[in-house]
């Protein structure tokens, strides 16, 4: 009998069709330390752990690195800070960005920390332009065009890269793409990230998009202005959309260590580097600088084992467990809890109750807050024996339908969540406010959800929906009428939207 090779044993079905790549090496632009630690179950890593990530970021190839979101609060800045002179000491060849909104104010606190290191960071700017997101927002075209403006010049002045993140581009329509684009270019864009936020696109959107985009820009004279791809996993799709969009001629296509990311993830940066290297549009990659990068974890509350980001088990400190009595959401708890346990921590993996968000784990993001005795506090900075027999209430007590808690049903009806990180944290905000004050100014609620941090700029619809969930029957939805069926609010045209 004669014997096959073992090479010679396999048919490969993709080899005959397989065209060579035509087009520039297309880049990947890693967002672990910004879109991966945005994920509900994650936890911001210790700085060190940041910077080991950095190492193995670089030995895989990643061209430009997201260091974070500097404008959400003092440990932000810190830590991108230190990551941005990492690169600068260790010469990695990373080109390091970092998320703003488009506010100045964003902007300004990425340029700081330029100056301060010496070297620069690309700004990514992000600001929905999706009709179903300003209408949520209650956002005209004029002041979205503004603010993008505002944002870029506030960039040009101060030396750095503008890109604009358009978040939800892949509900957007051409006409308000055209606008968005032509805006970008003017206020001095040198890069454009197409993101598709909720992962509604499948690939021949995606490519359709990108295509679009890319002729726009051209007939806007913006030969230079480079493409983006930005893509979410809720539908499962977003490897091959990345690949659709590197295929239609974006230059830069974001992933994240293991796919993780706000809700369903992100694209995985270790099956992304692959598949483009089997198309032949990157350079192998060694297999130990991949077994470096797997290694990078974000902690996941649901293995309730806290893993670094070098994959290692944190050591728990040996410490007496100490017996605690309190009520949580008007149920008696006793249990033992180490006396450095946080009330977050007890809340999150002694009590199952993940409502309470995991954010910056320092009292700045407000992601956290739950009530005490009726007063919002922040769980992450709070002892739990410092709950002894008070009274603790959570997201998890606002009750559902039959009896729908007034805000639960407010901010559903007026759209004020998007990704949801923020809405547990402002909803015991609010709880605690309503309990003071039934009928608070919109003043008074801005006051009170001053320390809730929202990433996805919806405090429009925040404030409106604490209003109405402070007098419901002021804002009760008319009755439907014999035969009638309940309808949303039709959108009204889209530049008739006042601010
Ligand atoms: S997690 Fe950010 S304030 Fe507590
Ligand atoms: S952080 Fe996403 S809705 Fe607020």
């Amino acid at each position: 009998m004669q014997s096959v090779k073992p090479q010679e044993s396999l048919y490969d079905w993709n080899e005959p069709n397989r065209t060579v790549w035509t087009g520039p090496r297309p880049r990947v632009v890693d967002e672990t330390l910004r879109d991966g630690l945005q994920n509900a179950s994650a936890k911001d890593p210790p700085l060190d752990d940041k910077l080991a990530a950095l190492h193995a970021m670089a030995a895989i190839g990643v061209d430009l690195v997201s260091l974070g979101l500097p404008a959400a609060g003092p440990r932000a800045v810190r830590d991108t800070t230190a990551l941005l002179r990492e690169i600068v000491r260790a010469r990695l060849p990373l080109k390091p960005t970092a998320a703003a909104r488009t506010t100045e104010g964003d902007v300004t606190a990425i340029t700081n920390i330029c100056q301060q290191v010496g070297a620069s960071i690309d700004v990514y700017a992000f600001v929905g332009c999706s009709p179903i997101r300003c209408y949520v927002e209650n956002w005209t075209m004029e002041w979205l065009l503004d603010r993008i403006r505002k944002a870029g010049e506030t960039a040009r002045r101060e030396g750095v890269l503008y890109c604009l993140v358009m978040e939800d581009t892949t509900r957007t329509p051409p006409n308000v793409l055209r606008d968005v684009f032509a805006a970008s270019v003017d206020c001095g864009a040198k890069r454009i990230c197409i993101c598709d936020t909720v992962g509604h696109a499948d690939p021949i959107g995606t490519s359709e998009i990108v295509k679009f985009a890319r002729k726009t820009l051209e007939e806007l004279g913006a030969h230079d202005v480079e493409l983006d791809w930005h893509g979410h996993n809720d539908r499962g799709l977003a490897l091959a959309n990345a690949l659709a969009a590197a295929s239609a001629g974006v230059r830069g296509v974001h992933g994240t260590a293991g796919g993780i990311g706000e809700r369903c993830g992100n694209t995985s940066m270790e099956q992304l580097i692959h598949q483009l290297v089997v198309m032949g549009a990157r350079d192998a990659v060694p297999d130990h600088a991949f077994d470096a990068y797997r290694s990078i974890r974000v902690e996941a509350v649901q293995d309730k084992k806290p893993l670094t980001t070098s994959g290692t088990t944190r050591a728990e400190p040996a410490e007496p467990l100490v017996t605690l009595r309190t009520k949580v959401n008007h149920e008696s708890v006793e249990l033992s809890a180490r006396p450095s346990r946080t009330l977050l921590e007890l809340l999150r993996y002694d009590l199952d109750l993940v409502g309470s968000k995991q954010g910056c784990d320092e009292g700045d993001c407000g992601a956290c807050t739950v009530l005490l005795d009726g007063e919002p506090v922040l769980s992450c900075i709070t002892l739990a024996l410092s709950c002894e027999g008070r009274e603790i209430e959570t997201v998890e007590s606002l009750k559902g339908a039959p009896d729908l808690d007034p805000l639960l049903d407010a901010f559903d009806r007026t759209g004020a969540g998007q990704c949801g990180f923020c809405t547990s944290g402002m909803l015991m905000s609010a709880k605690g406010l309503l309990s003071r004050e039934p009928r608070p100014s919109r003043q008074r609620i801005r006051e009170a959800i001053s320390g809730n941090l929202c990433r996805c700029t919806g405090y429009g619809a925040i404030v409106d929906a604490i209003e109405i969930a402070s007098n419901p029957a002021a804002h009760a939805p008319a009755p439907l009428l014999p035969g009638q069926e309940w309808l949303p609010k039709p959108l009204p045209p889209y530049a008739e939207k006042k601010k």
